[in-house]
């Protein structure tokens, strides 16, 4: 089952051809960082705009690259997927009118998919191995959540974002230290060459919970940086980054622990982070865990886990044809079973 999928959610405008969820053909990234990178966030009117620019291009870039002809997109795809939430809705829109309008036109089926799903689905379009149930952590710009995934499309969501997710809070401490945006890269790369010992800073545990909160620890960055005249930048990232990642693989592992499960699977943009990388393979020999990260140009938002999460969903799911006119998009969309 060949499957054109579009992503739209947020800053990238991507589009990919998939192969049975698994053999990627094309893979199209139209990055607006560098339209966002001056206001240190992503600006929704900016990225919008630069959606609709940007989404023919990518689409047919990824035809060209999968060697399919416009008007053979009917004999050639089996069907049009799309983000519909979470994420900001004049992006969602974009995504979902190109979309939309596709199926309709050449008569394919229309399969809206959970941008959060999107990056469940990264790490088993390159892992024949993963078979659910499984623990999957999703540590992304809008989201740190850790979700039991009983079967695909049966989701048992343990906890969440309360603040600050991983990736803002990386993003908003390397704004205070003057870096360049998004955060996280940066950090990753300065942490490198500082002492993550240098500062005591918290980790957010919240305990009795699946939850997680990480603007104290933003908070606390601030705090110390604010009382300092002079201080060392790769020791504040190094001392940051432990930070999260210590709380990130705590209530990975202790969730994993109390559900008895031995394959834990990890998404999102923060997923690319390197020591968070090195700390889940070393705490799954500890803990007899088998860890599953996709490789780090699947973690950060792209159209090709979009397609994987749809053809699990169309293996179960019954797309009726004629109905891609009723799809709509759902910004505040939450994780739900199929
Ligand atoms: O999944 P993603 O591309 O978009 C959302 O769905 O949010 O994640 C983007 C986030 C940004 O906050 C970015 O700073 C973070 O992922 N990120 C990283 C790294 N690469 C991207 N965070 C830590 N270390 C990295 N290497
Ligand atoms: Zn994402």
């Amino acid at each position: 089952m060949k499957i054109l999928a579009i992503e739209s959610s947020c800053d990238e405008t991507a589009a990919a051809i998939v192969v049975d969820g698994r053999r990627v053909v094309a893979n199209v990234i139209a990055s607006q960082i560098a339209i966002h990178a001056g206001y240190f966030g992503v600006v929704p009117e900016l990225a919008s705009r630069a959606h609709v620019e940007n989404i023919n291009l990518v689409i047919d870039a990824a035809l060209r690259k999968a060697r399919i002809r416009f008007s053979d997109i009917g004999d050639k795809i089996d069907a049009i997927a799309y983000t519909r939430g979470p994420g900001l809705a004049g992006s969602l829109l974009v995504g979902q009118v190109a979309a939309q309008t596709l199926s309709f036109l050449c008569d394919i089926p229309l399969v809206d998919i959970n941008h959060l799903e999107g990056h469940l689905y990264a790490a088993v379009l390159e892992n024949r191995a993963i078979k659910p149930p499984y623990l999957s952590l999703i540590v992304s710009g809008g989201h740190t959540e850790l979700v039991v995934v009983e079967d695909f499309g049966r989701y048992n969501f343990l906890g969440g974002t309360r603040d600050d997710a991983a990736g803002e809070a990386f993003d908003k401490v390397a704004k205070l230290l003057h870096l360049s945006y998004p955060g996280g890269p940066v950090i990753d790369r300065l942490a490198k060459e500082g002492n993550p010992a240098a500062v005591s800073f918290p980790r957010p545990y919240l305990r009795g919970t699946w939850d997680f909160s990480f603007s104290g620890l933003k908070t606390a960055v601030v705090n110390y940086v604010k009382g300092r005249t002079s201080c060392d930048t790769r020791d504040i990232c190094a001392s940051f980054q432990a930070a999260v990642v210590e709380t990130l693989i705590v209530k990975t592992v202790a969730a994993a622990r109390e559900y008895g499960l031995k394959q834990v699977v990890i998404g999102g943009g923060v997923a690319a982070n390197s020591a968070l990388r090195r700390a889940f393979i070393n705490a799954g020999r500890r803990e007899g865990l088998r860890v599953y990260l996709p490789s780090p140009a699947l973690c950060t938002d792209n159209a090709a886990m979009i397609a994987a999460a749809a053809y699990y969903k169309l293996q179960k799911v019954n797309v009726v044809r004629n109905h891609a006119l009723t799809h709509k998009i759902e910004p505040g969309l939450r994780l739900s079973n199929w």
